[in-house]
Order: structure tokens, then C-alpha cells, then sequence
């Protein structure tokens, strides 16, 4: 079974890298909604000072996945409970069901997104 909705915020892979704030913007354990200008966004997630970006969208239902709960590397959906791992993406719940993740630099105390 496909995806059920489709994520208009996705960014396009373009090769760049851009900044997105400081580490110390998202604490440990928390996850923060990335804007970026073109009216994308991704999900960035701080896993005990380890960054990672995904989309922000469930496939499910599009609730975004930035304000969901993150335990460990795994990020369940608020609304229905779909799990994802932040570190790739790979949605443990149903096959095929998988986003897109992001990688994630920091550089100077600032946090940096390739798209
Ligand atoms: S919208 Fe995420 S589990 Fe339903």
C-alpha cells in the first residue's frame, strides 16, 4: 500500500547546506519544526546531542512529526501512533510508509541541514 497523503512542505534535494539555528536551540530529547524559506520544512530531532532531520509529515495522516514524542531514535506519531526511526527515516509501522532524512552537521555550535 502506498502513502496515503503527500508532504507539499518536502524539501527538494538541491545539495545545499543551510543553517538552521544552534545546537543549543533543541534541547536533548526534543524535536523542533525547521522552516525553511522557500515554505519547507523538516523535522530536526536532538537524540542526546546527536542531530538528525527528517520529514516533517506522517504519511498517514500529515499530523507533523517534529511535535510528536521522540524516545530514544524513535519518534511516535501523536495522533495514531506510527513509528519512525529519526535517524533514516524508515517507518516501523507499515511497509513502504518511509520518509526522508536529512543530514545533519554542526559546525561552530550551529546546526546545518544538506537538503
Ligand atoms: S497521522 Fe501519524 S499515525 Fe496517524
Amino acid at each position: 500500500m502506498g502513502k496515503l497523503y503527500e508532504n507539499k512542505r518536502k524539501p527538494a534535494r538541491t545539495g545545499k547546506k543551510i543553517t538552521v539555528g544552534r545546537v543549543s536551540d533543541v534541547p536533548p530529547g526534543r524535536g523542533a519544526t525547521v522552516k525553511l524559506s522557500d515554505g519547507k520544512e523538516v523535522a530536526l530531532f536532538n537524540v542526546n546531542g546527536n542531530f538528525h532531520a527528517i520529514e516533517n509529515f506522517c504519511p498517514h495522516k500529515a499530523y507533523p512529526l517534529a511535535d510528536s514524542r521522540l524516545t530514544g531514535n524513535l519518534v511516535e506519531c501523536n495522533l495514531h501512533g506510527w513509528r519512525f526511526d529519526v535517524r533514516t527515516g524508515a517507518c516501523f509501522t507499515k511497509k513502504g510508509c518511509s520518509i526522508e532524512s536529512y543530514e545533519v552537521v554542526i559546525e561552530d555550535e550551529m546546526v546545518k541541514i544538506l537538503v
